[in-house]
């Protein structure tokens, strides 16, 4: 079986109504399972018991459980890039370590325990600033998969941070980013963590230049009766990176004892377990972080054991993939029915189209199917006063994940009741939609007359079956979301299985930058003194246009 053939599988699906599934009274009971204290209901999923057997006979044949094993035993699975892929064994304990790394694992293990000493020195103010301040902000600079990670959880697990210590994300090069920071951070008692795998990210160097810059500036008006002017001292003292690039880390200026490793096999968009997440362990404590790292490490162990029609990630990879390549639905919704998890639709975006947005096979080979969908989405329950009304109305299908934590996290009770009712009552609405027939008799029972009811009533009709996972936890803490953002790579793996793509290179990001650097130029220079360039009219137009900007406005 291929995955062509997925579309002629799904062909009574297309037309079926989803709803009319649950004639089966077990049928909620059958499609759900829980693994690592989360729970997944996938009964509004548009598949039946036999669909789904062809596909996990189609995650089979691509021998998926011996691809799960050569991931977490260190293959080269990224063979464009020739590295193996171990983000898990970041969250493994050590002897699990040890056997996967061989002599690597001693500078993983003393890179955590530096990482958790350095953790626990500011937060006991053992580490000070340069003026002897405990330090009150932690300022990351980051972007791409130096930053979603931290970002994400750092927004999830607010109860969970210490006070006294604020924690900031600076990862876009608009230097209006940098300024909103600048204006509430003071830094005489701010640490700075640069996060940059190749420290050769354009908008990170720029962005840890200004900010640099600034604090420098403002050395030099902060003066302590000891030492008299700080001068350098505060870039020494106040700066950290995480990188595999040290010796650009200290050409920058960056203390070499203040530096973290990564390693080439684990890669920017799975890299929060890392010291990458040394922002966030510094915010919310070294336990709080192992704890979160312990959730993660709970669904590696499902992932690599269950069965595959007892297992999370890879139902929820299968179901992705009937929706994509058999019902041929081209987008997937992430609603978080939770504040706090509001920016993991953008995490998952990336998480998901930058490692599957691919159109050629691992060996170089045009695809005959397409692969990851477009992910977007919105913390409930604001999407449904923005686009869900297209989700409702629109002819596109488009499948969703709602995502909820049980237990409040703010003391409005009723706030919560009415998230969770909203959040159950959108994937009924959607599964089930409106008929005609409905419409109309909504209207008459409203007391319409004749002409409004006919006039009105195709307009209130709501097509319904939109296919819907819904994944519960019972309260949002380190443990239940490393377990959530562990499920989302193990899925986002299997897809890339069985759609036969590398998920852990991006070279489609590669043309931006080069192009990028290529516009800069023809904007810094002389318009005449460009020899030749690749770039088309539009753009020299645009870019007359910037140069401009001061007159012609
Ligand atoms: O977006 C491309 C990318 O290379 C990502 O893979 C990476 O997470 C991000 O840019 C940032 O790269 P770096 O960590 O090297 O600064």
């Amino acid at each position: 079986m291929d995955i062509e053939y997925l579309a002629k599988l799904a062909s009574s699906a297309s037309s079926r109504n989803l709803f009319s599934l649950f004639k089966d009274t077990e049928r909620s009971d059958k499609y759900s399972l829980s693994a690592a204290g989360l729970h997944l209901d996938y009964a509004k999923q548009n598949i039946t018991d036999s669909e789904l057997k062809s596909l996990l006979f189609l995650a089979n044949q691509e021998n998926l459980s011996d691809k799960i094993i050569a991931q977490f035993s260190g293959i080269k699975l990224n063979n464009t890039e020739q590295r193996a892929v171990l983000h898990s064994v970041l969250r493994a304990p050590e002897p699990v370590k040890r056997n996967v790394l061989a002599e690597q694992s001693q500078e993983l293990v003393d890179t955590e325990a530096k990482m958790a000493r350095i953790v626990d020195d500011v937060q006991t103010g053992k580490v000070r600033s340069v003026t002897g301040e405990k330090f009150t902000d932690i300022l990351a600079i980051g972007i791409g998969g130096s930053y979603y990670g931290v970002k994400v959880a750092l927004s999830a697990l607010v109860p969970f941070h210490l006070q006294g210590l604020k924690a900031h994300v600076l990862a876009n090069v608009d230097g209006d980013a940098a300024q909103e920071k600048f204006n509430k951070l003071n830094p005489a008692t701010t640490l700075v963590v640069v996060i940059s795998k190749t420290f050769t990210t354009q908008e990170t160097l720029l962005n840890a230049t200004i900010v640099k810059d600034w604090m420098l500036k403002a050395a030099r008006n902060i003066s302590i009766s000891a030492s008299g002017i700080i001068g350098d001292d505060i870039i020494s003292q106040h700066w950290y990176a995480v990188s595999t690039n040290i010796p650009a880390a200290t050409g920058f200026g960056i203390k070499e004892e203040n530096i973290l490793p990564m390693w080439d096999w684990v890669g920017g968009r799975f890299s929060l377990w890392s010291a990458v997440g040394l922002p966030l362990a510094l915010v919310i404590g070294n336990k709080h972080f192992s704890e979160l790292k312990a959730g993660a490490y709970l669904m590696d162990q499902h992932f690599q054991q269950a069965p595959f029609e007892q297992n999370m990630p890879v139902i929820m990879a299968m179901l992705g993939i009937w929706n994509r390549n058999g019902l041929g639905y081209p987008s997937l919704a992430i609603l978080p029915y939770n504040h706090a998890l509001r920016a993991l639709p953008g995490y998952l975006q990336q998480t998901d189209m930058e490692s599957n947005g691919k159109s050629v096979t691992n060996d170089g080979e045009q695809l005959d199917h397409l692969t990851a969908p477009v992910v977007f989405g919105q913390e409930g329950t604001n999407g449904q006063h923005a686009f869900m009304q297209l989700m409702h109305q629109s002819a596109d299908i488009i499948p969703t994940d709602f995502i909820l934590s049980l237990a409040p996290t703010s003391k409005f009770l009723a706030n919560h009741d009415a998230l969770v009712a909203n959040c159950f009552a959108q994937s009924e609405a959607l599964m089930q939609g409106k008929t005609l027939v409905q419409a109309k008799a909504e209207l008459f029972a409203s007391g319409a007359n004749e002409a409004d009811v006919n006039r009105l009533a195709s307009h209130k009709t709501m097509k319904g079956n939109t296919p819907s996972n819904t994944l519960l936890m019972k309260q949002l803490d380190p443990k239940s979301l490393g377990a959530l953002l562990a499920l989302y790579e193990h899925k986002i793996f299997v897809q890339g299985v069985i759609w036969g793509v590398n998920s852990y290179d991006q070279w489609g990001v590669e043309l931006g930058k080069q192009l990028g650097k290529e516009v800069l130029d023809v904007m810094t220079n002389p318009l005449e003194s460009i020899e030749s360039t690749t770039l088309s009219s539009s753009s020299l137009s645009l870019i007359r246009y910037y140069k401009d900007r001061l007159t012609n406005v």
